[in-house]
């Protein structure tokens, strides 16, 4: 029997809450441009990257740039995101994910982090956990998006484990997907119906014990 030996966090909406920051940068960018840019579209965007999210976008609002104009317009929302990340403190880690990330640690258990975000490293570091990671892998190290499984694998292969003694914590349905096709163990942060591929769905890192997670460390994927 295979157990699970190490574990993948995404970052966006998983260890921090920068959905939101996205969002209103997203937000400007289309008003700006002279559509709106609603909260359902965002949630299409989660784990998304950058450059396909603003495909998606100008699609919504029927526009299209040139190629100058679309590598311009990705730096304006990457600097307008930044000004919003600048502002976090280390205290915006979301609740209960300290209690897991201390719990790992002091088993000694291997974690890294997949995240799609090219920010992914600047942000660890902000919130000071960066040190804490085994590996790190994010939008810079990857060729293929989420639902494609190359970041998780990447990852798993960093930490010296096979895929499937993997457990993956996502809160985007494509990184869910991703999970899933790397025969990793998903687990779901969030909406239970938005995130129903996934093998477990918390609404957040409260509500998962210590325990639940000490026991997938010994059992197999379903
Ligand atoms: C993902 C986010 O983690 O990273 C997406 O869920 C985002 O919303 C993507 O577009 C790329 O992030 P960044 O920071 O490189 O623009
Ligand atoms: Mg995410």
């Amino acid at each position: 029997m295979k157990n699970h030996k190490a574990v993948i966090f995404d970052l966006d909406g998983v260890i921090v809450d920068t959905a939101k920051f996205h969002f209103k940068a997203w937000k400007k960018l289309a008003n700006d441009l002279g559509f709106d840019f609603t909260e359902e579209q965002n949630e299409q965007l989660k784990g998304v990257s950058r450059v396909e999210s603003l495909k998606k976008i100008l699609k919504w609002g029927n526009m299209e740039l040139t190629e100058d104009e679309f590598k311009r317009q990705m730096a304006l929302k990457n600097e307008n995101y930044l000004s919003y990340v600048d502002q976090m403190e280390d205290d915006e880690i979301l609740p209960g994910v300290s209690k897991v990330l201390d719990y790992l640690n002091e088993n000694n258990i291997p974690y890294a982090l997949g995240s799609a975000s090219k920010n992914a490293r600047a942000i660890l570091h902000k919130i000071n956990i960066y040190e804490n990671f085994d590996a790190i892998v994010d939008g810079t190290d990857v060729s293929k998006a989420k639902p494609d499984p190359e970041v998780f694998f990447i990852a798993a292969k960093r930490l010296n484990v096979k895929p499937e003694e993997c457990i993956v914590f996502e809160d985007s349905v494509a990184g869910i997907q991703a999970a899933n096709n790397g025969k990793m163990l998903s687990i779901g942060i969030g909406d239970k119906t938005t995130l129903k591929e996934a093998d477990y769905v918390f609404a957040n890192f409260t509500e998962i014990d210590i325990e639940f997670i000490e026991n997938l460390l010994r059992k197999e994927k379903k």
